[in-house]
């Protein structure tokens, strides 16, 4: 598939904007959102496998088995990419391809899919960006506990080392963890997502495993060579008039996570207000000096910012525990289909803070997008909202970078429509449409736009 450039739609003139000299520029995906093949080359089942046939979990009892196919498709995927001008591709390696069960010797017919790929990249010209763990638990683990158990992290590094002993020549970026805010509180406290644990007293545990792997993992990864390693968060301007109120939801939000990994100790606030769901004695000797081995760089996932206020007798909301008396009205602003509020600014404020509260450390956009309900029509997707979303959210980042913020790359969420987890197939982000009855790939008119931006380097 080629992209004709008379179906460029025209660039928004709202002034142009360059971004730095070197800026890198590309899209993300996860391994179990697209790859399908659930069951070649000896896969293990995750968590999500199993969460996803557990009746009621997942829209419409959508499961990854096939998703975009990518696992046989990747040559056209890359050949897209290639198309778009892309310089980075940010991907998961699926743990249960490479250790069936989460543990013990590599199967090597699961790191060779990878080898594959890494080498279709270079060949078009394309930078790999790994992600070692976007939420495919092995679900031999899981039965042990998952991310409660401290012993996962162990197995979290022993995994990273051995991934890295097959692709570290050809890949130099390394992020451990996606989002261990979603691993920890949608997993293991709401129960929203895979394993679907509603015990609010073990994800605070599931936090600091959770951590303890990612700097286990780090510490692997650059005692074998690795080039650049980091960690990637989703993190959230928090918005409102009561302080109290947005303390506590920046804590549980972005402080809990930030603040071991660049700081090494957990902010005393978050520790004496979960004080009531653990003592946290899961803390060992030692741990945050871990956790807080020296990154280079941040993955920041940005999607819109939180808006809390204080109502005396709200129960808490599930996905932040020991959040009672705190309410998340809706802001009177254009949303998103998946309900989020479009809020551009906040990824500016969110970059500034992070520059200013945590010096030292370059930040790259590892996610940032929107789904819409787009439709194909005479082989064209119109997605004018998306392009809008993305204009946005790159001007919101160039005032970042004007500010001082030292960012370094922007990765679109996502390449391809794909399982968008509890929401199944029902929710689409990708600037490649995807047909999934035939798994026809339709450029969207957010990726003819991206091309150009990539290609001129900014708006
Ligand atoms: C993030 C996830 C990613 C995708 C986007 C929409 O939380 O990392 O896999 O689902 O949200």
């Amino acid at each position: 598939m080629t992209i004709s450039a008379e179906k460029s739609p025209i660039l928004k003139d709202s002034g142009p904007l360059r971004f730095p000299e070197g800026f890198v520029w590309g899209a993300a995906t996860a391994a179990y959102q697209i790859e399908g093949a659930a069951r070649d080359d000896g896969r293990g089942p995750s968590i999500w496998d199993t969460f996803s046939r557990t009746p009621g979990k997942v829209h419409a009892g959508h499961t990854g088995d096939v998703a975009c196919d990518h696992y046989h498709r990747y040559p056209e995927d890359i050949r897209i990419m290639g198309d778009l001008g892309l310089s980075a591709y940010r991907f998961s390696i699926s743990w249960p391809r490479i250790q069936p069960d989460g543990s013990g010797p590599a199967n090597s017919r699961g790191l060779d899919f990878y080898d594959r790929l890494v080498d279709g990249l270079h060949g078009a010209g394309i930078t790999p960006i790994v992600t070692l763990y976007h939420w495919d638990l092995p679900q031999t683990l899981e039965d042990r506990g998952g991310w409660t158990n401290r012993e996962t992290a162990e197995r979290f590094a022993e995994y990273a080392e051995i991934v890295h002993a097959r692709l570290g020549d050809r890949v130099e970026t390394w992020t451990t963890l996606n989002e261990p805010w979603c691993s920890a509180f949608l997993g293991y406290a709401s129960g929203i997502h895979a394993p679907g644990r509603t015990e609010p007293e073990l994800s605070f545990a599931a936090v600091h495993h959770l951590l303890l792997g990612h700097g286990l993992a780090a510490g692997a990864l650059r005692a074998a060579g690795a080039g650049r390693i980091g960690i990637t968060l989703n993190l959230s301007p928090v918005l409102g008039d009561d302080a109290e109120a947005v303390s506590v939801v920046d804590g549980l939000q972005n402080r809990i996570f930030l603040d071991p990994v660049l700081r090494g100790e957990y902010p005393a606030d978050v520790v004496g207000r979960a004080g009531r769901f653990t003592d946290w004695s899961f803390v060992r000797e030692g741990d945050l000096e871990i956790i807080s081995r020296p990154i280079d760089l941040l993955g920041v996932n940005y999607y819109n910012p939180q808006t809390v206020a204080a109502r005396t007798g709200e129960p808490a909301n599930p996905v932040y525990p020991g959040s009672e008396g705190i309410s998340f009205p809706r802001p009177d602003v254009p949303k998103t289909a998946m309900g989020w509020p479009v809020q551009p600014f906040g990824l500016t404020d969110l970059l500034v803070r992070l520059s200013r509260d945590y010096p030292g450390t370059p930040l790259v956009i590892t996610e940032n997008g929107a789904a819409f309900d787009d439709v194909v029509e005479a082989g064209q997707v119109h997605d004018t909202d998306r392009v809008a979303y993305l204009d946005g959210h790159l001007r919101a980042a160039h005032a970042a970078i004007e500010a001082g913020a030292d960012l370094r790359g922007y990765l679109v969420w996502s390449l391809l429509d794909n399982f968008e987890w509890a929401e199944g197939y029902a929710k689409r982000f990708g600037i490649v449409h995807v047909d999934y009855a035939t798994q026809q790939r339709t450029p969207k008119d957010s990726a003819l736009w991206y091309r150009e931006v990539v290609g001129r380097n900014g708006l």
